[in-house]
């Protein structure tokens, strides 16, 4: 067992925390306040070749594999969790489906303007009636000539409006529940695709979360992922890989939770001495550096399983379901630390805990991680 991680992962972890630290922290705060998506920041990481880590250079990515994917979601979080989900959207959600089912063309246009950093990508599966329970979607997709007619809406869809490229699901024969289910690929500007109601969050608050309204949007049939009726095994297998896209942001959050609560016990000084000198607080401290040591095994080892093309998707919901977990009670945990103080914005510790919230929620909240692991227990 090999628990060293390689040069170049080691070299990619130096650049994404450099860049992290230099260009995406000095904001953070600032568009967190101002719920504003900044896409210069979208750019410098294509400049980066960050959003085609996984991809070989062919389709336009950088040949690089998923541990390092999760490495730069990390480092990424570790500052501004909202740059975190843009990028694990775009990879996972986005372009990850393209790379597995796309045909030749689709990787060659779709998931290479993705991979460059061209154009953004989002997916869309959720809808005002079908959260959890994907199978019971209600948008409809007909086929109609050479063409597909989309109609309906999908929400909380990370990256919308901002996004180009869209996967998108509809129901291609509704009475078939999700055998019925197939994927599409829409672009931005497509007639009859239009943007609805942008949320107001209580977190992750610079990454937009939009609706999406198709009214008659005819798009081409070659736009089709896969066959028809694939649907519900492309968005599952998709996000068998995103979840742990998801645990790379949420142990992103803890560790710069930690990093600011070990700061802040250092300096702050009470009844004479550092707070960090009373056992009560580093307890606390070394009870979080334990959840985030957990948190990163189980996500570099779900990374690594992906890598090596072994089955990931239970290993995957693991870590989801406890770097999310875990995230919660560490940026509790760090608020906590600064008392009074990090109940204010004057220090990052609060945004942490706001933005820590949606990792038990999106990808599948932790009661679905943990029906997923359920029943591929009871299966093996
Ligand atoms: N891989 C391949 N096949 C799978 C699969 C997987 N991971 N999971 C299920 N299937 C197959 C099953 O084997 C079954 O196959 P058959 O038709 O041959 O029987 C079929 O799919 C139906 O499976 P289930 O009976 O398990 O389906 P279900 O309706 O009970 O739903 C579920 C299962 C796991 C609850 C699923 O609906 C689910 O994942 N829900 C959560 C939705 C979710 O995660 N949404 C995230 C949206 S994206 C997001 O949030 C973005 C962001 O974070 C930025
Ligand atoms: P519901 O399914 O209504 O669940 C409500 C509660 O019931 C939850 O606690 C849930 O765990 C519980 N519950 C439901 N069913 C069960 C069960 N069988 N057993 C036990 N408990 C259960 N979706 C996309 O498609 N694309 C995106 O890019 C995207 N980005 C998002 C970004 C944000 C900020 C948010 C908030 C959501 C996003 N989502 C996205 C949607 C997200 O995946 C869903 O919100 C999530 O899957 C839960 O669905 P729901 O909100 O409808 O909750």
């Amino acid at each position: 067992m090999n628990f060293q991680l390689t040069e170049e992962q080691e070299m990619l972890r130096k650049m994404v925390r450099d860049f992290a630290k230099n260009e995406v922290e000095p904001t953070a705060a600032e568009r967190d306040e101002e719920e504003r998506f900044d896409r210069e920041i979208f750019d410098q990481m294509a400049e980066l070749g960050l959003t085609g880590i996984p991809w070989p250079e062919e389709y336009g990515g950088i040949g690089s594999d998923f541990v390092s994917y999760v490495i730069a979601v990390e480092e990424l979080s570790r500052v501004c969790a909202s740059t975190g989900v843009t990028l694990s959207a775009h990879i996972s959600l986005a372009s990850w489906p393209l790379y597995k089912y796309g045909n030749e063309e689709q990787k060659k246009t779709f998931l290479y303007q993705l991979a460059q950093g061209e154009k953004l990508g989002a997916y869309a599966l959720s809808e005002p009636g079908a959260g959890s329970d994907v199978a019971s979607m209600k948008t409809m997709a007909k086929k109609d000539g050479d063409h597909y007619v989309l109609n309906g809406n999908k929400v909380w869809i990370t990256n919308g409006g901002v996004g180009d490229i869209y996967i998108v699901f509809a129901k291609t024969d509704a009475d078939a529940n999700h055998k019925g289910i197939s994927a599409f690929i829409v672009e931005k500007g497509t007639p009859g695709f239009t943007f609805g109601k942008k949320e107001k969050k209580l977190g992750i608050r610079s990454s937009p979360t939009t609706e999406l309204i198709f009214e008659d949007c005819k798009i081409p049939a070659s736009n089709l992922l896969g066959n028809e009726g694939d649907g519900f095994k492309i968005a599952m297998t998709t996000l068998d890989g995103g979840r742990n896209g998801i645990a790379a942001q949420a142990l992103g959050i803890s560790q710069g939770a930690l990093d600011a609560a070990v700061g802040y016990a250092k300096e702050r000084e009470q009844f004479g001495k550092p707070i960090a000198q009373n056992q009560g607080i580093s307890f606390k401290l070394a009870d979080m550096a334990t959840d985030i040591e957990s948190a990163r095994l189980l996500t570099y080892q779900a990374a690594w399983l992906e890598s090596e093309g072994k089955p990931y998707g239970k290993a995957s919901a693991m870590s989801k379901l406890f770097a999310g977990d875990a995230a919660m009670r560490i940026t509790t945990e760090a608020v906590q630390v600064f008392g009074g103080y990090g109940y204010t914005k004057d220090y990052p510790v609060e945004r942490y805990m706001r933005d820590a919230k949606i990792t038990q929620i999106y990808e599948g909240t932790n009661e679905i991680q943990r029906l997923v692991i359920g029943r591929m227990l009871t299966k093996e």
